[in-house]
């Protein structure tokens, strides 16, 4: 997609926010454990859904769209087919193939896993855990005759490794346990649906997250995919990058504290309310310093869109713990007219931007796409922006529709109509 962007537009409306992304790819694999027939609304309508949903197809998996976020899933007659590496590369979450298949099939291909590459992402925690419950890695492909109840102790915090082991953990009797376990809302949206399905799983919180979970023949699940958090943190951020005025509705508001403590710090005025939040950007922000890190802090997958916030401002600092070397951003903002200064520690510090800059540039990643498109709309020219691998639909359902709601003036244009017309 080629996205047009008109200048110099503050955003102002209500937007309603979607069902989570990374809530509902784990749910769709995890169907894959279950018999019987799962119904699940509030699917985001995003590409990376219907990437795994051709995913499920191949291995019988019966899918239908109800009503436009309403997916109907039967799962009780399937097989194992090769995945096909085509379709598994265009998303990350192609890694949690290999706890639902090793869980359903006892076998599953390692084939190249996809997502966004803003820097480099291995599998190695994921492959602990499944030797832990007894998986044996061959060059490219994994087999196990049965699974183990194990403890697996993760050395660092991994929402995939986590999925993975609670994928694992819900095919065998026996207690489980996960130590130092991700705990972010999707994941937990995960937990929800397993025991839903049959698992029975408590959570300790200290001194470290950990799960205790019991599994067994698990049953088809009817839930609705909590909201997603990283699309009401984009949109409220959208109001500080124009300048604007932004009500995000349908949403749950205690997964976003975080975000709310550090808008506030940049002077942003904030009301929350039960299932909506508005924010009115400041005429000049307060410097503040944003550290992205696992659930509850302010979330990595906001590090992009919040320092298109920082630049515009050209104020504050960000900092990413979960991934340091996440900087696919700055080229693109730089080139928008963003300046900055990168420190040893791995801190960005904002400056003032310029007023000079490009009139187009090209998407490295999902959410950088995003705060390229907001950044541009506080421009005063306009700016085109290529997203060649259509990484934005991946993540943000009615993007352009939603922006030009909230009054921007956003054109989408296809590449093949460019080609047509060139
Ligand atoms: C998930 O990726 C999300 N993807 C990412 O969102 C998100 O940025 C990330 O979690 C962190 O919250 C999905 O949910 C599909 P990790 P994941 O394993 O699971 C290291 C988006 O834009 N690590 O939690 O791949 C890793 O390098 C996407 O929606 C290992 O060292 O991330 C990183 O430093 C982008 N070995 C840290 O752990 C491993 O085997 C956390 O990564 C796995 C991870």
């Amino acid at each position: 997609m080629i996205y047009h962007i008109r200048g110099g537009r503050r955003l102002e409306g209500c937007v309603k926010i979607g069902g989570s992304k990374n809530a509902v790819l784990p749910i769709l694999f995890a169907t894959l454990l279950t018999r019987g027939k799962s119904i699940l609304s509030g699917v985001p309508e995003i590409t990376d859904v219907d990437t795994v949903l051709s995913l499920l197809r191949a291995f019988g998996a019966e899918v239908r769209r109800v009503a436009p976020d309403v997916l109907e899933i039967e799962t009780n007659n399937l097989s194992y087919a090769s995945p096909c590496e085509r379709i598994t590369r265009q998303i990350r979450a192609s890694t949690y193939l290999i706890g639902a298949c090793l869980g359903r099939f006892g076998r599953v291909e390692i084939s190249a896993f996809g997502g966004c590459s803003f820097c480099e992402r291995p599998i190695d925690l994921h492959l602990h855990a499944v030797r832990a419950f007894g998986g044996e890695i061959r060059q490219n492909e994994i087999l196990c005759k049965q699974l183990y109840a194990c403890r697996v102790v993760f050395p660092i915090v991994s929402v995939g490794a986590t999925v993975n082991g609670l994928l694992l953990a819900s095919q065998v009797e026996d207690e489980s346990i996960l130590e130092n376990v991700a705990i972010e809302p999707h994941v937990l949206a995960l937990v929800a649906f397993l025991r839903i399905a049959g698992c029975r799983i408590s959570i300790l919180h200290t001194p470290r997250p950990t799960f205790f979970v019991r599994g067994g023949r698990l049953h088809g699940v009817k839930m609705r995919v909590i909201p997603d958090m990283i699309e009401a943190g984009t949109y409220l951020l959208s109001a500080l990058v124009t300048g604007g005025r932004v009500t995000v509705e349908q949403i749950d508001p205690t997964h976003l504290s975080a975000l709310f403590s550090f808008v506030r710090k940049m002077g942003a005025d904030l009301t929350v309310k039960e299932r909506s939040a508005t924010i009115i950007s400041p005429a000049r922000a307060t410097c503040a310093d944003a550290v992205c890190a696992p659930y509850p802090a302010l979330p990595t997958d906001l590090s992009p869109v919040l320092a298109a916030a920082l630049a515009r401002y050209g104020t504050g600092t960000l900092r990413d713990t979960v991934f340091p070397k996440r900087r696919s951003f700055l080229t693109p903002y730089h080139a928008l007219g963003a300046n900055f200064v990168e420190s040893e520690d791995g801190a960005i510090s904002f400056l003032s931007p310029d007023a000079s800059h490009a009139d187009s540039v090209t998407v490295p990643d999902l959410r950088t796409g995003a705060g390229m498109v907001l950044y541009a709309l506080s421009l005063n020219t306009d700016t085109t922006v290529y997203d060649t691998q259509d990484y934005i639909l991946r993540g943000y359902e009615h993007f352009t529709e939603k922006l030009n709601a909230l009054g921007a003036c956003v054109c989408e244009e296809t590449h093949e109509h460019r080609k047509e017309n060139i």
